[in-house]
């Protein structure tokens, strides 16, 4: 049977930070940042570089003092607290291994730290190793494994320390694209393995949206928005979100008229279009508008587009070849203004050709639509 203290444990989050702030001279690197990630969960902090995030995650592993703020780990609070005492631990860009150590040894190394003696730390090494795949690696020396390999030595290392929050800062930036894809997949699988709370730095979107339960978008020190990689990618809350998460065309214009959820806007060239309202936005204002390429239809006539959908019409000026990412981008007729436009897999389009007259149109309701003023703030 569960105690009270059983049950308030489960609801503590492994991670709470409050009104967070740390700056550098005059310059806010964190300012006044405050989230929660529950116990178990894959959480991303995704921003540009230069955002703040190292710094964020500096604070919570210890090695910078903030100024203001707390942070709580598995509900302790942090004040005070030095970073070799803290239940974290931290894998980085640069992987950092011993090259003179064997896989093993490595591995072991946190333990040996603490005291743990020759036999017991080789045999927990070796159970570590088999977990992240690489029974038999212990042996070896680093510079005998592959970019992949190295990572999961790195992830073992840490990961022998039983911490309650693993913090990850762009562990995969060092690695090739095609081992990046894998690694992806392998981190989340590992993760769900392990049952360890992982919290992960990146700049790169696609990685955050595979791998988080939920991702903080930051933006000059602060998160612009937190939530699922769904709610991001579906409901922005902000045009930065909106041009950071997922492709997005981006139309500057202003606002014609305002009928209730939905925005009429007309570009500077004079090409209008409808889109969902989000905010406040008042008729005769600066606006920006967000069309997914993937949420347009292209057809080579009107009458080949959904009824009761406005018809816009292109010029093509390239066909975009990338597999099952291929997108044609083309010019609108009226305002000349850039659209790039998701090609469908069947190959339908592969003939198109430069200066080629498209169509296509889209649910007004998939496009979004933001006052301007959010896009400097
Ligand atoms: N020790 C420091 N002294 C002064 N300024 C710093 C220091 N560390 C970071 N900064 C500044 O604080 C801001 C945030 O830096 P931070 O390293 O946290 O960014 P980041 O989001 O991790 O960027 P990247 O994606 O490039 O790693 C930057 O403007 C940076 O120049
Ligand atoms: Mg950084």
């Amino acid at each position: 049977m569960s105690t009270p203290t059983a049950h308030a444990r489960v609801a503590t989050p492994d991670l709470e930070v409050r009104a967070l702030a740390k700056r550098f001279a005059a310059h806010p690197a964190v300012d006044d940042l405050s989230f929660t990630v529950a116990r178990g969960s894959f959480f991303s902090i995704l921003g540009p570089s230069g955002c703040g995030k190292t710094t964020l995650l500096r604070m919570i592993a210890g090695f910078i003092q903030p100024d203001r703020g707390d942070i709580a780990i598995g509900g302790r609070s942090m004040a005070g607290v030095a970073p070799n005492r803290r239940p974290v631990n931290m894998v980085f860009q640069q992987l950092a291994l011993f090259p003179m150590m064997s896989v093993a040894q490595n591995v072991a190394f946190g333990l040996a730290r603490r005291g743990v003696g020759r036999a017991e730390r080789m045999r927990r090494a070796a159970a570590m190793l088999e977990r992240v795949g690489l029974g038999g690696a212990g042996g070896k020396r680093t510079d005998e494994l592959s970019g992949g390999q190295r990572q999961r030595v790195a992830i073992a290392r840490s990961m022998i320390l039983e911490p309650t929050l693993l913090l990850l800062d762009e562990p995969l930036g060092a690695l090739d694209l095609k081992l990046r894809e894998h690694m992806k997949i392998e981190l989340k699988q590992l993760q769900a393995a392990f049952a360890t709370t992982f919290v992960y730095i990146t700049h790169d979107q696609s990685e955050a949206l595979v791998l988080s339960d939920h991702i903080g978008v930051m933006n000059h020190g602060r998160f612009e928005q937190l939530g699922t990689p769904q709610e991001l990618y579906f409901s922005p809350a902000t045009a930065f979100v909106a041009g950071f998460v997922g492709a997005n065309n981006r139309l500057a214009g202003k606002a014609l008229a305002v009928n209730g959820a939905l925005v009429e806007l007309a570009t500077s060239g004079g090409w209008v279009l409808r889109a969902r309202r989000q905010g406040a936005i008042t008729a005769g204002t600066p606006v920006e508008a967000f069309v997914r390429p993937e949420a347009t239809l292209l057809a080579r006539t009107s009458a080949d587009l959904p009824p009761g959908q406005t018809a816009h019409a292109g010029e093509v000026i390239s066909l975009l070849f990338d597999g099952a990412n291929s997108a044609v981008l083309l010019r609108e007729l009226q305002s000349h203004v850039e659209f790039r436009i998701a090609l469908p897999q069947t190959g339908a389009y592969a003939d198109l050709k430069a200066g080629a007259r498209v169509c296509f149109s889209f649910d007004p309701e998939r496009a979004i639509c933001f006052a301007a003023a959010d896009a400097h703030a």
